[in-house]
Order: structure tokens, then sequence, then C-alpha cells
């Protein structure tokens, strides 16, 4: 198995991060996991309205294309073995793409969506209704949680953002629901409003981040639980390179990531790339288009 390591090149890519030195990921085998997906078609997706930095109501979306770029990334999906569920896209919610915002779904829990602003609160009811469908009763938060943007699971635990949209006091909601352990984390950047912008979940015990998203206390925290995390450079967040999805071998993140795909390279990932260029205008991309149940 360590052979499989040694065989694969690291291509070259400059220029080089200082923080690649952190990229110390144990060389050690990455294996993939058969993963069940939820995501939503966007049909109606449009950007009327500006809630992040990413998204600028001036700039025309086309809609043919973010649905080829969207197919794509199903197929992306399908060819890896994995099983993607289809929630129905409603009228009117331009930004139910973004399915990861929907909820938090379990074996036996769905937590589902209280989103900050009011031009997403519709919403709740089509991720609820899905969730119902699906066989699950779902459950609400008293507060503020914006689903798998703001909080991702990582082995046994939760890591969860707060500071632009998923309130501090749903955390401790979120850990009772799915009883587990929720480690808090500030973000401190509005371009990276949503954990999952600035953080990605690369397999039970190792992540990648962009420390700059982060207050002090959420870097030393990071550094401290996941010492072998990949530290990623501004250019490759600047593309939301880390919204990436993660099967515990292949690693489906934005093309435009190219330094952070050489990184997960290097640590024994397959990088596959995809183009969601249309779907960044809204500011998301790879994880913010899918909604993991975790089986
Ligand atoms: N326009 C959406 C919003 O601002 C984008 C959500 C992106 N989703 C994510 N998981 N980061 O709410």
């Amino acid at each position: 198995m360590t052979d499989y390591y040694v065989a694969e090149p690291a291509p070259v890519v400059a220029p080089t991060p200082a923080a690649w030195q952190n990229a110390g990921a144990p060389r050690r085998p990455r294996a993939a996991r058969t993963r069940r997906y939820a995501m939503t078609p966007p049909t109606y997706f449009a950007v009327e309205y500006a809630i992040n930095p990413w998204m600028d109501v001036s700039k025309p979306v086309d809609v043919q294309v973010a649905l080829a770029q969207w197919e794509n990334l199903r197929h992306t999906y399908l060819k890896l073995g994995h099983r993607v569920d289809l929630v129905e896209p409603v009228p009117g919610l331009p930004d139910m793409v973004y399915a990861a915002n929907g909820g938090f779904v379990t074996h036996d829990v769905a937590v589902v969506a209280r989103f900050r602003y009011p031009e997403r609160a519709g919403e709740t009811q089509a991720y609820g209704d899905w969730m119902a469908s699906a066989g699950y009763r779902p459950v609400s938060t008293r507060h503020i949680n914006e689903g798998q943007g703001d909080l991702l699971m990582v082995g046994e635990k939760v890591l969860a953002g707060y500071g632009f949209r998923t309130d501090l006091r749903a955390h401790p909601e979120i850990s009772a629901a799915l009883r587990m352990p929720v480690v808090s984390l500030e973000l401190v950047d509005p371009r990276f409003y949503h954990l999952d912008t600035a953080l990605a979940v690369l397999d039970d015990d190792t992540i990648a981040f962009y420390p700059p998203a982060f207050s002090e206390a959420a870097q030393e925290q990071l550094h401290g639980l996941f010492p072998d995390a990949i530290v990623v450079g501004s250019a490759d967040a600047y593309v939301l390179g880390l919204n990436v999805v993660s099967d515990g071998l292949h690693v489906v993140l934005p093309s435009a990531a190219t330094g952070f795909a050489a990184q997960l390279r290097e640590a024994g990932f397959e990088p596959v790339g995809v183009d969601l260029s249309e779907l960044l205008k809204g500011g998301g991309s790879v994880k913010c288009c899918t909604l993991e149940v975790f089986v």
C-alpha cells in the first residue's frame, strides 16, 4: 500500500507557498468510502439579491451554464460510485442549489436549517419537505443554523462556524440534536462567511483550512486539534478552493484551485477538479451544492 504513495509523482507547481511546509499529512493509505449526497438542480438559479460579497446583482447569470456545470458535478459523484438524491427546486428560491445549507442529516436525525436572511427563509420548508419525504421528522433549532454550510462533521465531532450566518447559540442545540460534540470556530472575513468556504474535511481526521478566515483563537484550536492540517494559500481560498467534497480519497474541488490540488496529491489524496464558475457568482462551489447524508 505504501508503494502507492511513493509512485504518485508530486506535480511541480510554482510558486510554492511557504505554508506547504505545514502540509505534513502522514503518508498513510487514503481510502474512499461510498457516500450519499443530496443535490438540488439550479433550475431557478439567479443572483437577484446580494447576501455575501461574491454576489453582484449587476453581473448576468446563465442558468443553462449553471445547469450544465451542476450536471457535471452530479455525474462526477456517480462515476465515483456515490449515490445522489435529488431535491425538488422551488421557483423564487434562487439559492436552493446550495443544498449544503438545507440542514444536517445523519442516519437517524435530520436538522433543518433556519436561515439568516429572509430571502432564503422559504428553503426551510422546501428542505424540510424533502427530509419528510425521505422518512425523517425534521428537527429545527431556535437559533440560526445554515446546515452544512457551517456544520462540518469530522470523525466523531462537528466543527461549527459562527460570526456571519450560524448563531453561536445554535451550536449547543446542534450538539444535543446530533448527540455529538461541537467545536465552535469564529469566522472573521466576510468573503468566507460559511465554514465550508474556509475549511475542508478530507477524511475522519484530516482537514485543510485557510487561517486568515478565522479568529486567532479558532486558528489555535484548529492547529491543536489537527496538527497535520493542510494550510491553504489565498490564491486557492479566493476561488473557493476549500469548498470541496471528499470521500476519503477523491477530493472533488473547484478546478481553479490548482495549488490546493497539488497539496492534496502530495498528501495522498486524488483531486478531481470541476468547473462551477457560474455557481461561484452566488458565492458557492462544490461543497455548497452538496448535502452529505451520513449513513
Ligand atoms: N448565495 C448563498 C448565500 O449567500 C450561497 C450559499 C453557499 N453555500 C455554502 N454552503 N457556503 O447564502
